[in-house]
């Protein structure tokens, strides 16, 4: 297949939703990372994307709506909290979780009884939702279980041949993906964190929220590890599907180097002299001591760049923050080194 690559004029746009109108995938810039456009209410579009990806078929996905009031469309129930968190947060990179109506078919929330619903803040994305006339599913337009794109380049890397087009929209502002947020229950819970943070979110509803317990779990460890180490156990079921799969890992190994700042910083340099006698090439992510929005924006970019250099090793340093934005970072940063930290 031929994926063509749009502009953002309105041209190109228009004809890019006419492709989604008919059933066809076309990928689109966010304010976050690229998302894979497809028509979230019909079956056979949705299923595209999932092949298109080589993503799970329980993993399910965002429906991206270009006007708050269509959040009406999905969801039968709003309560004052979601009214509150819509006013203040969309459009932006804050996704909620919501009981979902029929209307949503099962192939787009893995059969789950919620949809997630995001109005992403880029004007290309609302527009092209907008003319589609239809929600969008849009998971981030790489290949799974590689790093999230954030340039149209990535996404043409990742997915050339194998989707209708590509609307090249510039460099996404955040760089990763949004903060979903699960508010079917009592406690609005983050499933995965991102850029809008806990504190932003207590601070529009007046109201405590929770993470989910997965974010503290290493998929890796056995179930009699302690603590924060403890393990997936059998029956574990993390309330994001996504979050059990392998994920955002470069084709370099990758390891996170965690600890005081300057021991990180030694150590570090010690394991990439090491390595480099052996004749690997090194390649090292140390963001600025708390540039959280810098290392957000960069992170998933630097990945692929390293990819591209033909890195083989990647030393990345561990941020510090606990629960904002650095924390969302580090979210990503150990998933894309599966787990493999070295703590100085
Ligand atoms: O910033 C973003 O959210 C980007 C841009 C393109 O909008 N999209 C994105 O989609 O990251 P994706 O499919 O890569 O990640 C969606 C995440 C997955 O972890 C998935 O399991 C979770 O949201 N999710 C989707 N629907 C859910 C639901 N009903 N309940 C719980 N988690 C859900
Ligand atoms: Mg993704």
């Amino acid at each position: 297949m031929e994926t063509k690559i749009f502009q953002t004029t309105d041209e190109d746009i228009k004809e890019a939703a006419a492709i989604l109108r008919n059933g066809g995938l076309v990928a689109f810039p966010t304010e976050t990372v690229y998302g894979l456009g497809a028509n979230a209410l019909d079956e056979e579009a949705v299923g595209k994307v999932y092949a298109a990806k080589g993503r799970p078929s329980d993993n399910p996905m965002i429906v991206h709506i270009a006007r708050a009031s269509d959040i009406g469309q999905l969801t039968p129930m709003l309560s004052a909290t979601i009214v509150t968190l819509i006013e203040n947060f969309w459009p932006g990179p804050l996704t909620l979780v919501v009981k979902r109506k029929p209307i949503v078919p099962d192939v787009t929330t893995g059969g789950l009884d919620t949809v997630a619903v995001r109005m992403p803040d880029n004007a290309a994305a609302l527009k092209l939702i907008e003319e589609a006339g239809c929600p969008l599913a849009g998971p981030s337009a790489n290949l799974s279980g590689s790093p999230s794109p954030t340039k149209a380049q990535h996404v043409i890397d990742d997915l050339s041949g194998r989707i209708d087009g590509i609307i090249s929209g510039g460099d996404c502002r955040v760089g990763i993906e949004s903060t979903v947020l699960d508010v079917t229950g009592d406690v609005p819970t983050i499933l995965r964190p991102g850029i809008i943070t806990a504190e932003n979110i207590e601070a529009a509803i007046g109201r405590k929220v929770e993470y989910d317990k997965s974010l503290f779990v290493r998929p890796d460890a056995k179930p009699q590890d302690s603590s924060l180490d403890a393990g997936f156990g059998e029956d574990f079921r993390p309330r994001s599907p996504g979050m059990k799969y392998k994920h955002y890992a470069p084709k370099a190994q990758m390891t996170v180097i965690e600890g005081q700042r300057d021991k990180v910083k030694s150590e570090i340099e010690r394991l990439k002299g090491l390595n480099e006698k052996l004749g690997n090439n090194v390649g090292v992510i140390l963001f600025e001591e708390k540039a959280f929005i810098e290392a957000a924006h960069d992170f998933f970019a630097d990945l692929r760049e390293m990819d591209k250099q033909g890195v083989d090793l990647i030393l990345a340093g561990a941020l510090s923050d606990v629960d904002g934005v650095g924390f969302a970072v580090m979210n990503r940063m150990l998933k894309s080194a599966g787990y493999n930290i070295v703590r100085v």
